[in-house]
């Protein structure tokens, strides 16, 4: 019974997992195992042997289990403090620094175009980047052999050969939207659209996606003296000073009579400051809404009438912001995004733009 004993408890000391364990286990007490075969022996003992031997089985039996039990526990915390530690972490560690994430100056100075026109009973419209060639063009009066289709650098969808498809166009600018909100609205209209659009061109002040923002107007009576009156507000409230315009004669097939605006800057170092210096910088192009664009619309040009102005948003946001190079906007670079970008509690406000 001793060496019984000593041989099993040996044995469970030097398992080496719960798989060697479980051996252990079988060998001693499963079906087949030692002791559960001597403890079948008992039935063919005299009963005064089996008075002793039966006792003495049991406890042996018990003791087997305990120590099984006991190795069992000792195997799990020692496989615990295995992975304690090699999964270390050390909590006391400060945490990594969370950068915030900056409004860009577009979508800013968008927020703050739209708060001084919408002041002004202005709605904001919206139309799709990529548009019929009917709306970006011969809806406004540029038929196909234009030279303002080649002049603006168009970009056109893809077509497989044989697809009769009338052509798609990366819009050029926002005016399509002019006529899309006179289809869907009819007249009177007062509307803003801002948006991106798309041109093949690339330098310091171009890219070949930027942003305008249209704007319409028609009424019964309304003027170029209404243009002028409604964009010099704009400005003195864009940039928070008084701002000389200068209305330069021009030409859009979309528009008769047509201005340009140019706004007056000095620039310095490379730097520009708009209201003081005497140069001047293009920032819209605007006019009397043409006749056949009001019909393209839907709308009877013996009965309305109204101007439509489109600025670049990119370059309003250079100006104000002093943002030298336009392709910087949309390289993604964060340490630009940081440097440009507005904290998300710069609330655009009407006049001179942020609360802050
Ligand atoms: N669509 C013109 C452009 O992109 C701007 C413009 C809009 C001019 C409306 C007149 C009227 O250059």
């Amino acid at each position: 019974m001793d060496e019984l004993r000593n041989t099993y408890i040996e044995r469970i000391a030097k398992a080496a997992d719960e798989a060697a364990l479980e051996d252990v286990r079988l060998q001693a007490l499963g079906k087949k195992g030692e002791i559960s075969l001597k403890m079948r022996e008992l039935g063919r003992m005299d009963p005064e042997e089996r008075k002793t031997a039966g006792p003495a089985l049991n406890a042996l039996k018990d003791e087997i289990n305990s120590a099984i039990a006991a190795r069992k526990v000792a195997l799990e915390d020692s496989a615990l403090d295995e992975r304690l530690k090699t999964e270390w972490l050390d909590v006391t560690l400060p945490a990594r620094e969370r950068r915030q994430g900056t409004i860009h100056p577009v979508s800013q100075v968008t927020e703050e175009v739209t708060a001084i026109f919408a002041d002004m009973g202005f709605a904001v419209a919206e139309g799709p980047r990529i548009e019929s060639d009917w709306y970006n063009f011969d809806a406004l009066n540029i038929p196909g052999h234009h030279p303002a289709r080649a002049e603006m650098d168009t970009f056109y969808m893809h077509r497989e050969e044989g697809d009769a498809r009338p052509p798609f166009v990366l819009r050029t600018h926002t005016s399509p939207v002019q006529i899309r909100s006179m289809e869907a609205q009819g007249a009177p209209i007062r509307i803003i659209c801002p948006g991106g659009v798309y041109r093949a061109d690339y330098d310091q002040t171009h890219t070949p996606m930027f942003h305008q923002v249209e704007g319409l107007a028609i009424d019964r009576d309304i003027s170029m003296a209404n243009l002028k009156w409604v964009l010099e507000e704009f400005f003195s409230a864009y940039f928070g000073t008084s701002v000389k315009t200068r209305f330069r004669a021009s030409h859009f097939p979309f528009t008769e009579p047509s201005a340009e605006v140019d706004i007056q800057c000095s620039w310095q170092d490379g730097t520009v400051k708009v209201g003081e210096g005497d140069d001047w910088l293009e920032v819209l192009g605007s006019g009397m809404v043409h006749p056949h664009v009001l019909r393209s619309g839907g709308i009877d040009p013996d009965e309305w009438q109204g101007f439509a102005f489109g600025m670049g948003i990119d370059r309003i946001a250079m100006l104000k912001y002093g943002i030298p190079d336009l392709r910087a906007f949309f390289d993604s670079d964060l340490r630009w995004l940081r440097h440009y970008g507005f904290s998300a509690l710069d609330v655009p406000t009407i006049r001179g733009g942020l609360s802050r």
